[in-house]
């Protein structure tokens, strides 16, 4: 197990899942993708994660993102869980959940922390773009769900500063005021945004988002 970090290459590997074996590579093809843990099959916490990511569905397909669970649990079991969740939540998960009892792909991705339990995964999540780096990795504690309103928030983010020389503010949401890039001067800036650019301070300059 080593450690991953921002910018490194997720590693590939092929895991049996919900939905057959599965290669992580070829899953995701050109696509982003999402990997998120859950501590273990049939847990309340995780059983509300799942049938709110299976709702949110549409939106990571809208961003092109690809989805992927993890349980270190079998592939029998998170058949049986998974009629639960749809149950309970009222939906279908419509994503793979990759069934690791032999815990190759939670070492791989170092997502069980001793300290907090030997056993059980965190809840981690990396989000991987098409070149295959990693572009954020977040870590929650089994005790606490994580927020699937922040992940898409946060790929809006990831793609919006992929594809242009900006960066987002706190608490920024698609479609509002983003920063220029502090590498860009200001007067290069002003042609490279022709919507316009705030000098609130040499190093703070705004500009509306270029893709709304
Ligand atoms: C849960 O998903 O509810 C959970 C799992 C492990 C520990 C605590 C909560």
């Amino acid at each position: 197990m080593a450690t991953i970090r921002l910018g490194d290459i997720a590693p590939d590997f092929t895991a049996d899942s919900s939905m057959g074996t599965i290669n992580l590579y070829d899953y995701l093809g050109d696509s982003w993708g999402i990997l998120f843990s859950h501590p273990a099959d049939f847990t309340p916490v995780c059983t509300t994660e799942l049938g709110t990511a299976a709702k949110f569905k549409e939106e990571f397909d809208k961003r092109n993102v690809k989805m992927l669970a993890l349980s270190v649990d079998g592939a029998d079991s998170h058949a049986e869980w998974i009629k639960d969740i749809n149950e309970v939540q009222q939906t279908t998960v419509n994503f793979p959940i990759i069934a690791d009892d032999d815990k190759k792909v939670s070492d791989l991705y170092d997502m069980i922390h001793p300290n907090a339990d030997n056993n059980l995964t965190v809840r981690s999540v990396f989000i991987i773009a098409p070149d295959k780096t990693v572009k954020l990795i977040l870590t929650y504690p089994a005790s606490t769900g994580r927020n699937f309103y922040e992940l898409l928030r946060v790929i809006d983010s990831l793609q919006l500063t992929a594809y242009h020389k900006v960066a987002t503010p706190a608490n920024w949401e698609s479609g509002e005021d983003v920063v220029v890039s502090p590498a860009i001067p200001t007067d290069e800036a002003r042609e490279i945004f022709p919507k316009g650019v705030d000098e609130v301070k040499p190093y703070l300059r705004m500009t509306p988002d270029p893709t709304a």
